[in-house]
């Protein structure tokens, strides 16, 4: 059964209703928070725990555990909430909804989780190209200092202070530690870990890094228990989802739905179903770009959620489900893709740096046909050294749809060498070697 409108805790992601103040209490929003400070940081860090809520970034990390690495007792170095609203990763289109449209959920989460950690200031980074997004955020923060929902001295009886910074629109910012460099004011390049974040972060102080879309679902579990939210979806698996849908479905969309889900059902209800019937389904990449693909017959019946994903060998991401039926020329959407990672690796670590470029390459070839067979060994023997090589995940990001292709792909690629070289013999013309 599709998940009710009334257990949506977005309900103005459309944008169909007053996304001011006035209109997020009047949904409900706003309501019971100081009565949550009052019971304590442990109470809020356990009752997230109890709903099962995992990091809503990608990575799929408890989010209550999290908050929990937060050191308890204060000290001299201030404690940071940063909010990871880059939402740069292909496909994925939720957070910049919250903001436009349901700012207040953020703003209400980012009071209460930064309060579960001892945090007094919360930094937003919003991706560079989300202008209208900023702006309805900065709008939604003012209207909470006037209320005096934020400041010294505010109702809820937190002192805490929103900022929000504008990135200037890199992917690998997104990344938390190149965030908290870009936050600084340096170049936006990632950390090695450790130190984790929670011990030394932001301006050497201990901070946590949270997407959107983690805290904002916050507020609503405290209001109405972490059982209602534990009670969707499965094992390990828990609570309801924004689900971005784009590509070959009749009706893309933004929809918030039951975990775990099974695929044929989120597409049917609320995208009409894949182009030209789900027959004609090629392949789904599930997660944002950074997840090797699945193909049809392995997709149609597979629920939503982490464990189920990457029991296949991709993962759920950032739940961005980018659809591809049977027109899609599969080889070049990768190479597509390769040159997107190529473009934004930041070039500090020498396999991501030489080898998204190298991967670029030979899938551009690949594209063609204007290779040799062995080099499809050569390149999956490639995406092996970068993966789990580097400084952070978009080496590995860059490896897995390449990885998905040459996995579920391969006598496509063969075929597209075959007719390649059987026109270049026809014509004469001579195989250019191997790069
Ligand atoms: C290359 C790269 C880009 C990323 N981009 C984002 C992003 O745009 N938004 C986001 O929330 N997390 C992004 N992440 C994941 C973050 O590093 C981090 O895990 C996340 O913000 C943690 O939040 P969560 O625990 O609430 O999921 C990215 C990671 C990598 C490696
Ligand atoms: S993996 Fe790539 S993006 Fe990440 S730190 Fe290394 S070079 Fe930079």
């Amino acid at each position: 059964m599709a998940l009710q409108d009334k257990d949506r805790i977005f309900t103005n992601i459309y944008g169909l209703h007053d996304k001011s103040l006035k209109g997020a209490m009047s949904r409900g929003h706003w309501s019971g928070t100081a009565g949550f400070i009052k019971k304590g940081r442990d109470w809020v860090i356990d009752q997230t725990k109890a709903s099962g809520l995992r990091g809503r970034g990608g990575a799929g990390f408890p989010t209550g555990l999290k908050w929990s690495f937060m050191p308890k007792e204060p000290s001299e170095r201030p404690h940071y909430l940063v909010i990871n609203a880059d939402e740069s990763e292909p496909g994925t289109c939720k957070d910049r909804d919250i903001m436009r449209h349901d700012p207040h959920t953020l703003i209400e989460g980012c009071l209460i989780a930064g309060f579960a950690m001892g945090a007094h200031a919360c930094y937003i980074y919003v991706r560079g190209e989300y202008m209208r997004e900023r702006e309805a955020l900065e709008a939604a923060i003012s209207e909470c200092y006037e209320a005096k929902l934020l400041g010294k001295n505010n109702k809820n009886g937190w002192d805490y202070d929103i900022y929000v910074h504008h990135g200037a629109g890199a992917y690998i910012c997104g990344e938390e530690t190149a965030l908290l460099e870009s936050l600084e004011g340096k170049k936006g390049q990632p950390r090695l870990k450790p130190p984790f974040p929670a011990n030394v972060g932001l301006y050497g102080c201990p901070t946590t890094v949270n997407n959107v879309e983690s805290v904002a679902v916050v507020p609503t579990i405290l209001r109405r228990g972490p059982d209602w939210f534990a009670g969707f979806g499965r094992e390990n698996n828990r609570g309801t989802k924004l689900f971005c849908i784009s590509g070959h479905v009749n009706r893309p969309c933004t929809v918030e739905e039951e975990m775990s889900i099974p695929f044929r059902e989120l597409i049917d209800k609320h995208c009409g179903g894949v182009r030209g019937g789900n027959d004609n389904l090629l392949a789904v990449i599930p997660g944002g770009s950074s997840v090797r693909m699945v193909p049809a017959d392995q997709m149609i019946d597979t629920p939503m959620d982490f464990d189920s994903l990457s029991a296949l060998g991709s993962g759920l991401g950032t739940a961005a489900v980018i659809v591809m039926d049977k027109s899609t020329d599969i080889i070049r959407a990768i190479a597509r893709l390769a040159a997107f990672y190529k473009h934004e690796s930041c070039g500090q670590c020498t396999p991501c740096r030489e080898g998204t470029g190298w991967m670029w390459r030979v899938m551009e070839r690949m594209v063609e046909g204007r290779a040799e067979k062995r080099e499809i060994d050569m390149l999956f023997d490639v995406t092996k050294q970068i993966e789990g090589h580097t400084i952070c995940a978009l080496g590995d990001a860059a490896a897995w749809p390449i990885q998905g292709l040459i996995n579920h792909f391969r006598p496509e690629m063969e075929a597209r060498i075959d007719s390649y070289t059987y026109r270049s013999d026809k014509d004469g013309a001579v195989l250019e070697a191997a790069e």
